[in-house]
């Protein structure tokens, strides 16, 4: 994770690298830091007071000298080193005089610090990425410029890293290299730009360019050269970008998970428009697979983590039921260790928010040399992820900045079901009729999104009223379970609350020994298939002693009579219920978390992005 921002040639090099810093502080708020460079020294400022660090570095920009030529700057998620001041980056070298900042994990670092030491380098982090300062102080040291250094340096790191490097030597050069982590490159009016999001370059300049794994960029005030790691010259490659500033603002709400929250009817509409008809048509060309190449798909398996990963155990449920197709749901981070058997004939679908998170990217790197074939499902244009599939869908959810999935959860659901339909209807899974009726619930979902979301309050005020609580167990079945999954998510990474999903049948063969008085329960009771068995798994919780909360639909009397508290949503199909469902336990989570005072656009110790492993 961490964010990344390299400026040359700007007026005010500082002021710009602050306000690409806030804007790419959810990728990380353990510490944050800067460097300003000219001919003659360097001027480095850390914090590592969580989540104020920025606050502290704008106050030290008063002090900082006048006319310096280039700077970079690092929001950190610590992965080696506590997060102190000491670890916050930008890191030297020993003389001094060359600064970098990183993102990823170097994995050979104490090898290659093992080196260094030997020929008399100190350290002064617990860091990997300060060996990265020392490698390019060994080469600056036999003539070379920055870029070659570094592109020497990279020859010799293993891992995943986006890097940004300035030295007084060449004090209008940023050096940047990638491999796997993201990176990009950007320029406008004699300023040169690096970063390692679209978000921070997106109020400055449209003028962007990617830079591909091990290439090595020098960046200078009215140029940018690239080359391979062979030290052969490349193009330059721009990058597309539809997103603006505005829709990254918080627009008057009090947090970006408020806002987000209530961008779901909006964002699910934009994830189906142009895709679904009424008349239960499909149109995905994005997939770039054939009528045959979709005939020849015996298997789909889904793939992701954290909240992507809930979204697909809906999906694996709308594939078995309408597309008729045997579904299998990975946790990422799993998968890629599992010797899984795949071929031509298996479909991996990899869903992410991001289209970086590493656990994914590599597991989906796996699946295509294991010979399946692939598709990126994210919210991001021409991510990592996307780049690496064979076809690529967008959730077009627009940019989500609070850490904890909340509008892209529910797109990723939605688009997972629209998959499915499209392939049942590809294969004749379904009658024309049943198409049309799954097509009319689909394009219901965002009015019926923003009808639980007109039920905020409701869901506030049972937050309040359990705002206290010490833990809590989660029960669903079928889309239910998947529903329950990320409430208790949700409830842990925003509210600090001990919470557990359980399908609801599976309580009784051992969970329920954690049963008693002190416990609340909450239970996606939501009519469906097995409406009834959860009412009796419901009776049993109930029995010793819980304190039961149901999801429900609306005016559900006999759901609600078996409840202290009751989250009431519109009436939706069971299989089409997820989008909806997740709503109240949306709210469920933000109102406990907020009486409690927590952050909850930065809970402690996530990132939004996760691109170490
Ligand atoms: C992090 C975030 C989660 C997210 C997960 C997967 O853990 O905190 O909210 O669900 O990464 O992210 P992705 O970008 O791959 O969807």
């Amino acid at each position: 994770m961490c964010g990344i921002i390299g400026v040359t040639g700007a007026a005010e090099p500082l002021q710009v690298m602050l306000d690409a810093l806030a804007l790419l502080e959810y990728r990380g708020y353990d510490s944050a830091g800067v460097v300003l460079v000219d001919d003659d020294r360097l001027w480095r400022r850390r914090d590592a007071v969580r989540g104020h660090s920025l606050e502290t570095l704008r106050e030290a920009a008063a002090d900082a000298p006048a006319h310096m030529t280039a700077g970079i700057g690092h929001t950190r998620w610590a992965t080696h080193g506590a997060a102190v001041e000491r670890n916050a980056h930008p890191h030297c070298d020993c003389s001094g005089t060359v600064a970098i900042v990183h993102n990823g994990i170097i994995e050979n670092y104490q090898e290659l610090w093992d080196k260094l030491a030997a020929e008399g380098h100190t350290r002064s982090s617990e860091t990997d990425s300060e060996v990265v300062a020392h490698l390019l102080e060994r080469e600056l040291a036999t003539g070379a410029g920055l870029a070659e250094a570094l592109r020497r340096c990279v020859g010799e790191l293993r891992g995943d890293f986006a890097l940004a490097a300035v030295t007084t030597r060449e004090p209008q050069v940023i050096a940047a290299a990638r491999r796997t982590s993201p990176l990009i490159l950007g320029r406008i009016d004699g300023t040169g730009l690096v970063a390692s999001d679209i978000a921070a370059l997106l109020g400055t300049t449209r003028d962007l360019y990617q830079l591909a794994d091990d290439e090595i960029a020098e960046v200078r005030p009215d140029s940018i050269s690239v080359v391979g790691l062979d030290g052969q010259q490349r193009g330059l490659v721009p990058l597309e970008v539809g997103w603006d500033l505005v829709a990254a603002r918080r627009d008057g709400y009090d947090d970006f998970m408020s806002k987000e929250i209530h961008e779901q009817p909006r964002a699910l509409a934009d994830t189906l428009m142009g895709r679904l008809h009424v008349d239960g048509t499909t149109e995905l060309e994005e997939l770039r697979l054939t009528g045959s190449d979709l005939d020849e798909i015996e298997r789909v398996v889904l793939m992701g983590c954290g909240s992507a990963y809930y979204a697909c155990l809906s999906g694996r449920i709308a594939f078995e039921h309408w597309a008729r197709m045997p579904a299998e749901v990975e946790i990422a981070s799993e998968f890629r260790y599992r010797d899984a058997i795949l071929g031509e004939h298996t479909l991996v679908v990899a869903v992410s928010q991001s289209g970086e998170t590493v656990d994914t990217f590599h597991a989906l790197r796996e699946a295509r040399r294991r010979g399946a074939k692939t598709i990126a499902l994210t919210n991001v244009v021409d991510s990592l992820l996307a780049r690496e599939a064979d076809g690529a869908l967008y959730t077009r959810a627009g940019p989500e900045i609070g850490v904890a999935s909340t509008k892209c959860h529910a797109t990723q659901i939605v688009m997972l079901q629209l998959l499915a339909l499209h392939f049942a209807r590809q294969r004749g899974a379904i009658e024309p009729e049943e198409g049309r009726d799954l097509a009319g619930g689909l394009l219901a979902l965002p009015g019926l999104v923003g009808r639980a979301i007109a039920r905020m309050d409701d869901y506030f005020s049972v937050a309040n009223r359990l705002s206290e609580v010490q833990d809590v167990y989660f029960l669903g079945r079928r889309v239910g379970y998947a529903v329950a999954l990320e409430g208790a998510l949700k409830l842990k990474e925003l509210a600090y609350v001990r919470a557990e999903a359980y399908p609801a049948g599976e309580m009784k063969h051992g969970p329920i020994a954690l049963i008693d008085e002190s416990a609340v329960v909450v239970a996606v009771a939501t009519r469906g298939r097995l409406w009834e068995k959860v009412m009796a798994n419901i009776a049993e919780v109930k029995a010793r002693g819980a304190t039961v909360v149901v999801v429900c639909g609306e005016g559900d009397e006999e759901t609600k009579a078996v409840a202290e508290e009751f989250l009431e949503i519109p009436v939706v199909p069971e299989l089409l219920s997820p989008a909806v469902a997740i709503v109240p336990l949306q709210a469920l989570a933000y109102g406990v978390a907020r009486a409690r005072g927590n952050d909850v656009d930065r809970p402690r110790n996530l990132a939004k992005v996760v691109t170490v492993e």
